[in-house]
């Protein structure tokens, strides 16, 4: 995991690199540097903390000099230490390096480079490069560089400045993201778009196993054995505005706030009339092969799965199965090419995603990507992909990348069901109508922020909660929980509500918050009010999340938050919420960092 930028060109690369840094944070940021190569010479400064403390301290944006690497880190190899920050270079410092990624023989590399008189000044495996780099330098350093590639196993993207190359950059990527950003008479490197905000809109991709060297007013890409490769930029449609915090304290609070939006975004233009119009984008997918769905995801998008797996059964009828990402390789599944295979991530980048993805291919299915970030891995290797427009998503906890993915699962599997014939066409219309209500209602539920905020105050200083649903609301009990446990760290379980009584319910105690998805729908809500009995016979309190208008549920819960009624396929778009902003504010009245909450990073790219 990490981020990194680089900058050349006729600027301060500092103060342009350090900004860019700042929307990397959520890729890491237990540690972070710059390099700068100023009259002559390499300066690095590095440190413990996250970019604005750190900034705060020893001024890394004031660094002079027009050419400059930029790194924040999340500890894969060695600890959290100075030494182990990037940038590295080699013990003449001559060369300095930011690096993303694994890289997996670098014991016996470095094992061979201390043989041959290299002084290692770090346990991380990225600093073997550098002094690889070192080694194979003779006048050019792009040589040098793809040499020392050759060397390495592993995944990387990583920038490269030189003493004797004051105005060069050279960038590489292999299975870790890397974009270069084109601007006038300047070049970036940068792990996402995002990072560049309004730098510029001209963005080049690189692919696995590419090489680029950057002068201020050259891009000249390679191919690892050296071959000269012709690559155009394409111009991304990225709201700069979206990635700042536009008055909320915190970005989660923004993101949850953006959801209505978000809702809208990722069903504008896929309905038409009452036709759910999908074909488009979805060329040459054969529909009627399908015979099965398999999902693969991670975290909150492994949630969306299990509420589509609900969705896609009901309404599509295929029979579907939802894994965990990090698990599916470590089986001998199932495949053929009846099989399609959803892989669901927000950032598009996560590797357990990203290796499912790869593994079902190799097996033979398709795989339809449902991702946030365009241009991102999952997005460009999946063979089909449905974008959910929800726009960046900076706090590392998702939410508004969880509703918008349920909204697009949603079309997906309207639109199957359609093309399958198996949902007639007064279904379909009473199915559009229903997800054309959600962002009012969703809008609805932002009102009780103030109410939610006051409910938070009781439940600060608990250490165990208990999560309950039933059907499509277990994975919103399981969701409400992550949420909570993420950013509060408060130990939070989420159950299948009838579960509760083969084990969890022993827990139960007056000390323990119970918070009970209790919608009314015709399938689980009885039984659920019976489970919440069983809660408050035990004196547990019980904090349910109901319909509006039900007035049963006040007389058992002893904290009633109530949401609009839509569809039970629908309803967990809208339960949901009050459970993001509960988690937000017990965080925040906690004093955690909720945008950045300890040992985590928003895309997860290390296996
Ligand atoms: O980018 P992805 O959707 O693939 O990320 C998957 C998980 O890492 C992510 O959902 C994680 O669980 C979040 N921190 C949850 O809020």
């Amino acid at each position: 995991m990490c981020g990194i930028i680089g900058y050349v060109g006729y600027r301060r690369a500092a103060a342009v690199g350090m900004n860019c840094l700042r929307r990397l944070e959520y890729r890491g940021y237990d540690s972070c540097g710059a390099a700068v190569i100023t009259n002559g010479s390499i300066t690095v400064k590095k440190g413990i903390g996250k970019i604005d403390e750190l900034n705060a301290a020893l001024h890394l944006d004031a660094l002079p000099g027009h050419t400059g690497i930029f790194h924040t880190r999340w500890a894969t190899h060695g600890g959290v230490t100075v030494e182990n920050a990037h940038p590295h270079c080699d013990e003449e410092e001559q060369f300095s390096i930011v690096h993303n990624g694994i890289i997996e023989n670098y014991v016996q590399l470095k094992e061979r480079l201390i043989a041959q008189g290299h002084i290692f000044s770090s346990s991380t495996d990225t600093e073997v490069i550098v002094h690889l780099i070192a080694q194979y330098y003779t006048g050019n350093l792009r040589e040098a560089v793809l040499r020392a590639l050759h060397d390495i196993e592993g995944s990387y993207a990583l920038g490269v400045i030189a003493v004797n190359h004051p105005t060069t950059l050279i960038a590489a990527r292999h299975e870790s993201p890397l974009i270069v950003g084109v601007g006038d008479h300047e070049f970036f490197i940068a792990s996402d778009i995002p990072a560049l905000g309004s730098e510029t809109k001209k963005i080049i991709i690189m692919e696995n196993k590419e090489v680029v060297e950057l002068t201020p007013e050259s891009a000249e890409f390679f191919s690892l054995d050296g071959k000269k490769i012709t690559k155009n930029h394409q111009v991304v449609e990225w709201d700069a505005q979206s990635a700042e915090k536009g008055g909320f304290d915190h970005f989660m609070l923004k993101e949850i706030f953006e959801q209505p939006r978000a809702v809208e975004d990722a069903i504008a233009n896929r309905i038409e009339d009452s036709c759910i119009t999908l074909r488009e984008e979805l060329p040459g997918l054969d529909i009627s092969s399908i015979k099965r769905i398999i999902i693969v995801a991670c975290g909150t998008s492994w949630h969306a799965g299990l509420i589509a797996e609900f969705m896609l059964e009901e309404l599509a009828r295929i029979p579907t199965e939802v894994e965990y990402a990090s698990e599916f390789r470590y089986r001998n599944p199932i495949i053929d090419r009846g099989t399609l295979v959803l892989a669901i991530s927000q950032s598009g980048e996560t590797a357990d995603t990203l290796a499912a993805l790869r593994e079902a291919k190799k097996r033979g299915a398709n795989v339809l990507g449902i991702v946030n970030v365009i241009g991102s891995s999952i997005a460009r290797e999946s063979d089909f992909v449905l974008f959910t427009h929800a726009g960046p998503e900076i706090g590392v906890a998702s939410t508004k990348a969880f509703t918008s993915q349920l909204a697009v699962l949603y079309l997906l599997t309207v639109y199957l069901g359609e093309v399958k014939k198996v949902l007639p066409i007064d279904q379909i219309r009473n199915r559009i109508r229903d997800i054309r209500a959600l962002p009012l209602q969703m809008q609805r539920v932002l009102h009780l922020n103030a109410d939610i905020q006051e409910i938070a105050k009781k439940y600060v200083k608990k250490t165990n909660a208990l999560y309950l649903g039933r059907g499509i609301n277990y994975p919103i009990a399981l969701e409400g929980a992550l949420k909570l446990k993420e950013v509060s760290y408060i130990h939070a379980e989420g159950y299948p509500a009838a579960e509760m009584k083969h084990g969890p319910i022993a827990l139960i105690d007056e000390h323990m918050p119970v918070f009970v998805v209790a919608t009314q729908d015709d399938q689980t809500y009885k039984k659920v009010m019976s489970n919440i009995e069983e809660v408050k016979a035990r004196h547990g309190e019980v904090i349910a999340i109901a319909t509006t208008g039900d007035e049963e549920i006040g007389k058992k819960a002893d904290v009633v938050i109530r949401v609009p009624k839509n569809s039970y396929i629908l309803s967990p778009l809208l339960s949901i919420i009050p459970l993001q902003l509960l988690s937000y504010h017990v965080a925040v009245l906690r004093g955690c960092d909720v945008d950045r909450p300890r040992n985590l990073a928003k895309a997860v790219c290390v296996e």
